[in-house]
């Protein structure tokens, strides 16, 4: 039996996101220069894209480009947005086959233009396509999306169109960046690294983490399926105790 046919289909997290990590190291290990490493990451997008797409995940959410990566060198930055936009371009085919849409979180009228423009007729060309949300954080950071979040409830407080009494969490989500998109059951990340680096920190609160140690451009379908299957056998309890998750799955 393979590892997809063990999946249990009724059991699958609406929403996965990963934070795709470790393709410097993987040029590194070759010799060659970190941006190899980026475009040898192009086909672990692909083929986690697919395999999700196929199995029934409804939202896939990737960490391209952090805030923070803008501190890399130039060089790096450049290769990254030329990257970005060759493979928007160059994927679309595979995003209309299998009927994804592509979205985006982030600051992204911040990106280099080119970037900015492409992304948008990516977004635009795939808008009615139904079979999976494949959402793309571009100039992300978890902090930066709290933040101007926080900023968007002050200015319509002092506005008068919102009273500081109503602010709750559910109100508090409707001003961040996935409004739209539940919070993610499972949260990757590749290259055996332990931390979630200013990644959907609101979002995260209970999602369950997985830590691969293949290095991004190692990651295959097999390597998507197997984490797949260790959140299946794991128990969610959301504060509760045991025998009380148990009570609710009976129902
Ligand atoms: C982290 O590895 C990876 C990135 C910052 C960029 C991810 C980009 C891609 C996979 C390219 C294409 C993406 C799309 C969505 C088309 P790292 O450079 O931090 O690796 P290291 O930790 O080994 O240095």
């Amino acid at each position: 039996m393979d590892l997809k046919e063990k999946i249990d289909l009724q059991k699958l997290p609406k929403h996965i996101a990963i934070i795709m990590d470790g393709n410097g190291r993987w040029a590194k290990n070759r010799g060659e220069m970190r941006v190899f490493g980026h475009q040898n990451g192009v086909e672990s997008v692909r083929q986690t894209s697919t395999a999700a797409a196929d199995l029934g995940i409804e939202f896939l959410t990737l960490y391209a480009f952090s805030t923070e990566n803008w501190k890399r060198p130039k060089c790096e930055v450049d290769a990254l947005m030329s990257l970005l936009v060759q493979t928007l371009n160059s994927e679309l085919g595979t995003l209309m086959d299998n009927k994804i849409r592509l979205k985006a979180i982030g600051n992204i009228n911040q990106l280099q233009p080119e970037c900015y423009r492409q992304l948008l007729e990516t977004m635009d060309k795939t808008k009615h396509n139904n079979r999976m949300d494949l959402i793309l954080a571009l100039n992300y950071s978890g902090r930066w999306e709290i933040s101007q979040a926080a900023a968007k409830i002050a200015a319509e407080v002092k506005a008068g169109k919102l009273d500081p009494q109503m602010i709750d969490q559910d109100i508090f989500k409707n001003y961040l960046e996935t409004r739209d998109i539940p919070d993610p059951e499972l949260l990757i990340r590749t290259s055996g690294e332990y931390r979630i680096s200013n990644f959907l920190l609101w979002q995260a609160a209970y999602s369950e983490l997985y830590f691969s140690s293949k290095l991004w451009p190692d990651f295959r379908k097999d390597d998507l399926y197997e984490a797949i299957l260790d959140y299946q056998n794991r128990e969610r309890r959301f504060g509760m105790i045991s025998e009380q998750i148990k009570q609710v799955d009976n129902k």
